[in-house]
């Protein structure tokens, strides 16, 4: 979301005549986009900013210093008083107003500027899109479209309510509109984004007359895009997970066999307490739902270990409904405490030393079951989008396969932003190399 967040403002500050430098002692604004959903990315970005202000002080001309998003929405005006040399703090909800404010500050007419907006009032939600791939010369041939703003959950841990908002949601035919705009433009493949997809239109669309959810009615209408070859989402939650969207998967030829699905624990007592509103039993139920309509997805998953309470035995029932579950890659996460959610009032907080431990334990089980599902690709013929050069070796072009997998072969770059067919050869740690099929189409 973050990402989705930086390319819009980047787009938005291009248009207006901003040219973007990848080199920071060139630049003349700096802006740090943050993350508040654990501590580690909040001391991440105070540091670099810190770094970045400490430098400055021999360079001729100093650039002008602003924080972005979730950490400049929680703590606000509090860090142009803590950072010396800090000249912008803009929240989520007003990062519309960044040209505005960097023309003030660049003509002098203000010192400095904290505005963290009017947290009940609707967002305004940025459409700007740089149609080249960050850094390179290759065209977007994916992208993130923001379908909502904010949660209304409060699970007990988590910051996202306070920093993002209440949910709002665009109208399905706006958030069309900018899909077909993108397909227009050659984007073959769009991620719609939200906190809580499966509350997507809560309250502006009811259900239609075959019992579809707005989330489901939005996905069918993204379906009759013309140019558009895939569709994926992020993050919806078990809770709304409805057999419509179930069946969304076997009916709609367009949405991609991936889903992320945020499990958190694998204690139904650690649920509860989280107040996340679903049991184990439930979650895995909607995983055989979705094994049984596309066989071949890829599971995707969010866990935190450490949370207040946690004893071994709950530990170990995530373990287990990890060895259940087999997820193609699950995120970990040490429980991490943030300001003013209830969780840091609980007692029996975990130990730092006990949350690592846990932390490592299941990374190391989640890395084993992944790996057997790479390597239970091998041999596969798979349909890939071709993305651009391999991060790691420029001499290989990558892509991803449908159930969202990455996919290293040698190739021509004309060959960015089609599908081709590869045979998996061999499988490595969370990617697979392909050699690519002569079809006709290919
Ligand atoms: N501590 C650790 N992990 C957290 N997440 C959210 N809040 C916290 C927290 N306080 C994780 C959840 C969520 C992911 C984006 O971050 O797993 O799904
Ligand atoms: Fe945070 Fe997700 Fe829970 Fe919303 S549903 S409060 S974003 S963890």
């Amino acid at each position: 979301m973050n990402k989705r967040d930086s390319e819009a403002l980047a787009s938005r500050l291009s248009s207006q005549g901003y040219l973007i430098t990848d080199s920071e002692q060139s630049a003349d604004v700096i802006l740090i986009n943050t993350c508040s959903v654990r501590d580690g990315a909040e001391q991440k970005a105070l540091n670099k900013m810190r770094m970045l202000i400490g430098k400055s002080g021999q360079q001729p001309r100093k650039p002008l210093f602003g924080f972005l998003g979730c950490m400049a929405q929680a703590h606000g005006e509090k860090l142009l008083e803590e950072i010396p040399g800090l000249k912008l703090v803009l929240g989520t909800h007003c990062s519309h107003k960044l040209p505005e404010y960097l023309d003030m500050l660049l003509k002098g007419e203000r010192e400095k500027i904290a505005d963290c907006g009017e947290m009940d009032a609707p967002p305004v939600f940025l459409k700007d899109h740089s149609l080249l791939q960050e850094g390179s010369e290759f065209p977007l041939v994916s992208a993130f479209v923001n379908i909502m703003h904010g949660c209304d959950q409060h699970c007990t841990y988590c910051i996202v309510p306070e920093t993002r908002g209440k949910e709002f949601s665009r109208p399905i035919a706006d958030i069309v509109d900018e899909c077909r705009s993108l397909a227009q433009n050659g984007v073959k493949e769009v991620t719609l984004l939200g906190q809580i997809v499966t509350s997507y239109g809560k309250r502006l669309i009811s259900a239609s007359p075959e019992g579809l959810s707005p989330f489901v009615q939005l996905l069918e209408e993204v379906e009759k895009i013309e140019g558009l070859e895939r569709i994926r989402f992020t993050s919806p939650h078990p809770k709304g997970y409805g057999l419509d969207l179930v069946e969304a998967y076997s009916r709609l030829n367009k949405l991609c066999e991936s889903a992320h699905i945020p499990l958190q624990s694998g204690s139904n007592r650690i649920l509860k307490a989280m107040r996340r509103g679903y049991t184990t039993e439930r979650f895995l139920e909607i995983l055989s739902q979705l094994r049984s309509v596309r066989p071949s997805i890829g599971l995707v998953t969010d866990i935190i270990v450490g949370f207040p309470g946690e004893t071994e035995e709950d530990f170990q029932e995530t373990m287990n409904l990890v060895r259940t579950a087999r997820f193609d890659n699950a995120f970990i996460f040490k429980y991490s405490p943030r300001q003013h959610t209830p969780a840091t009032e609980m007692p029996e907080q975990v130990p730092m030393e006990i949350r690592e431990e846990r932390h490592a334990r299941l990374l190391a089980l989640v890395n084993e079951i992944a790996q057997e599902a790479y390597q239970h690709k091998v041999g596969e013929t798979l349909d890939v989008l071709v993305e651009g050069l391999s991060r790691r070796n420029v001499n290989r072009l990558q892509g991803r396969s449908r159930c969202n997998k990455i996919v290293l072969f040698e190739g021509p770059s004309a060959w960015v932003g089609t599908i081709r067919k590869f045979r998996i050869v061999r499988a490595g740690q969370y990617s697979l190399y392909g050699e690519p099929i002569e079809t006709e189409d290919n």
